[in-house]
């Protein structure tokens, strides 16, 4: 079993990418993995703005991060690239913050003009974190994630199946990290 840090970069109060991630979520508690969910938001603005790496807040989301196998990075596409508070926190870890941890990123997007957006902006910065193993990750449109009455989400047949493979790679993917983990 690993432990996964759910990490949302939304701003929105109504996020369709957290709500993703929390579907997702399930989805990962079911084959066995600790999820810890954590929507950036909820952080103090003032911290994570003013780059007040001593915050408690601030401690406890970079302890988060260390104590996690592996994350599940949820941005939605703002400007062609990812969400300008997923970047604040991501500055106020440690350069490393990821080494030896397997990513899966994902993103949602109104326009499939910005599909490749994990690819050109988001990998990059996990990969210069050091993540041991970015996993590939998937854009899915707004329009495909359906909010129900019950704040729950569902998500379009195609964009469904496309997303449950992405996330049982990454599971697999950190079954093999735990192992080497746990061996070393
Ligand atoms: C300020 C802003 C900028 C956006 N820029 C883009 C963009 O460049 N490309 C894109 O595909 N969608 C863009 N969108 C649409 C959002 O990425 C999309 O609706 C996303 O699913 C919103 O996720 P959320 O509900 O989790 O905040 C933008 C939305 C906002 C509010």
């Amino acid at each position: 079993m690993a432990t996964v840090l759910s990490l949302s970069g939304s701003p929105s109060a109504t996020s369709r990418t957290a709500r993703l991630l929390r579907h997702l979520d399930a989805r990962l508690t079911a084959q066995g993995h600790h999820v810890v969910p954590l929507d950036v938001r909820t952080l103090p603005a003032a911290a994570l703005l003013g780059a007040d790496f001593s915050h408690p807040a601030i401690v406890r989301a970079k302890a988060l991060v260390e104590q996690a196998d592996g994350l599940v990075v949820g941005t939605p596409v703002y400007k062609a690239a990812y969400s300008g508070l997923l970047k604040s926190l991501l500055d106020l870890l440690p350069q490393y913050a990821l080494a030896g941890k397997t990513v899966l990123p994902l993103a949602t997007g109104g326009t499939t003009a910005h599909v490749l957006a994990i690819d050109y902006a988001l990998r990059p910065v996990l990969s210069s974190m050091g993540a041991a193993h970015i996993v590939q990750g998937w854009f899915t449109l707004d329009k495909d994630i359906t909010v129900e009455p019950d704040g729950g989400v569902s998500v379009a047949a195609g964009a469904a199946e496309a997303l449950e493979q992405v996330v049982d790679q990454f599971s697999a993917a950190l079954g093999h990290t735990t192992v080497l983990a746990t061996a070393s």
